[in-house]
């Protein structure tokens, strides 16, 4: 049986001002009025055969993904808190861990709780095609044919053919720079890594010993302080600071010798960036997505959305319009990425 592991400890900048550090994009409803992207993330498991899902996410979200699991009546889904945010090799070494130290060694589905997938069944199919493969001990990445240069995605070169979706790694390059995912796309050879991951627990940790063998002992040293408290696990807040800050794509995916990819064709999105919003939703005759009170007119491929008051545009195009409470984004669409370079500067100048 899967053991899906829920990844929600990012923190979400580049959708600044809807997210914010108390209250991050995947605790939002960004895509579906109704469920937030961990609510969504959540729900696609549906007829999937696969255990409670573990979360694990950040000690000042606790009470916010739990009320969001209580809202799908799962409240006994265990939460692992992480004082402070190490990136995903040590939040996934800390999952890992701990079901070991309960017995149990099952295969992990990784999934980050920020991406959007529109089918659903496509989705089933490329983990179902994923089992086998994780079985025999290979550490599956599920790969999306690339539609543009993005540098902020892993590359995967695709090797031998494995079966019917899947293919050995060659390479795995993490964000690489604008010119050499340039070439990347124009090779054909590569598929932009998802994010999700399909192994054996055991297996990701034996990989961590031969690669980062400092990301394992500082998380096996933070879980010998395992607390209980209800549903949430706590980890010892030293050890854990001691750990070094590390992305599962940089720490393990570039380094094993036994990766493989299975593709997956099912309407994949990665919500980063308010032009990826924009991308996926449903656009008006002039190409504007809007949500909230708004009124476009004359306007073109705008992204608008009104929390509080009426937001009217005229006569511009490509723009960003995120209206909140207390603050209001006005940004050119090619400059979403730089968001979080905003957002760092806010942090800095109050
Ligand atoms: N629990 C926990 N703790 N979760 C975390 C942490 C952490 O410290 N840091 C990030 N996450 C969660 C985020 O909330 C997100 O759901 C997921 O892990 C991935 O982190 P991102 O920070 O969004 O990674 P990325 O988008 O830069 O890159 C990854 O995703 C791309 C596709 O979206 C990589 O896997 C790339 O290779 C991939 O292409
Ligand atoms: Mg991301």
């Amino acid at each position: 049986m899967l053991q899906p592991v829920i990844m929600a400890g990012g923190s979400g900048s580049r959708l600044w001002p809807l997210s914010r550090q108390l209250n991050p994009k995947q605790f939002l409803p960004l895509t579906e009025p109704q469920l937030t992207m961990l609510q969504a993330t959540i729900k696609r498991l549906d007829g999937l055969a696969c255990s409670q899902p573990l979360l694990i996410c950040n000690e000042q979200h606790r009470f916010l993904a739990a009320t969001q699991l209580k809202q799908l009546g799962m409240d006994d889904t265990r939460i692992i808190l992480e004082p402070c945010g190490r990136n995903t090799a040590p939040a996934i070494a800390l999952a890992a861990i701990k079901l070991h130290t309960i017995g149990q060694d099952p295969l992990l589905l990784i999934l980050p709780a920020d991406h959007q997938i529109a089918d659903t069944n496509a989705f089933h199919a490329s983990l179902e095609a994923a089992i086998p493969l994780a079985e025999a001990g290979k550490l599956v990445t599920f790969g999306i044919v690339p539609t543009a240069a993005e540098t902020g995605y892993g590359y995967i070169q695709l090797g031998e053919r494995m079966g019917d979706r899947a293919f050995a790694v060659n390479r795995f390059v993490e964000k690489p720079d604008a010119a050499t995912a340039s070439d990347y796309v124009s090779s054909g050879q590569y598929l932009w890594n998802s994010g999700m991951f399909l192994f054996r627990s055991s297996r990701y940790l034996e990989e961590l010993a031969e690669h980062r063998p400092d990301i394992l002992t500082a998380c096996q040293q933070a879980a010998l302080a395992n607390a209980y408290d209800l549903l949430f696990t706590r980890v010892d807040a030293d050890a854990f600071a001691g750990c070094p800050d590390e992305s599962i794509d940089y720490a393990v995916m570039e380094n094993t010798a036994d990766a493989v990819v299975v593709s997956l064709e099912a309407g994949w999105s990665d919500i980063g960036s308010w032009s990826a919003l924009w991308e996926t939703s449903t656009k008006d005759a002039n190409g504007n997505a809007t949500q909230g009170d708004t009124l476009a007119h004359d306007s073109h491929n705008t992204l608008v959305r009104a929390e509080h008051r009426l937001v009217a545009t005229l006569g511009v195009d490509d723009l960003i319009i995120i209206e909140t409470k207390d603050a209001v984004l006005v940004a050119h669409k090619d400059r979403s990425q730089d968001v979080k370079a905003l957002v760092e500067q806010l942090k800095t100048t109050g």
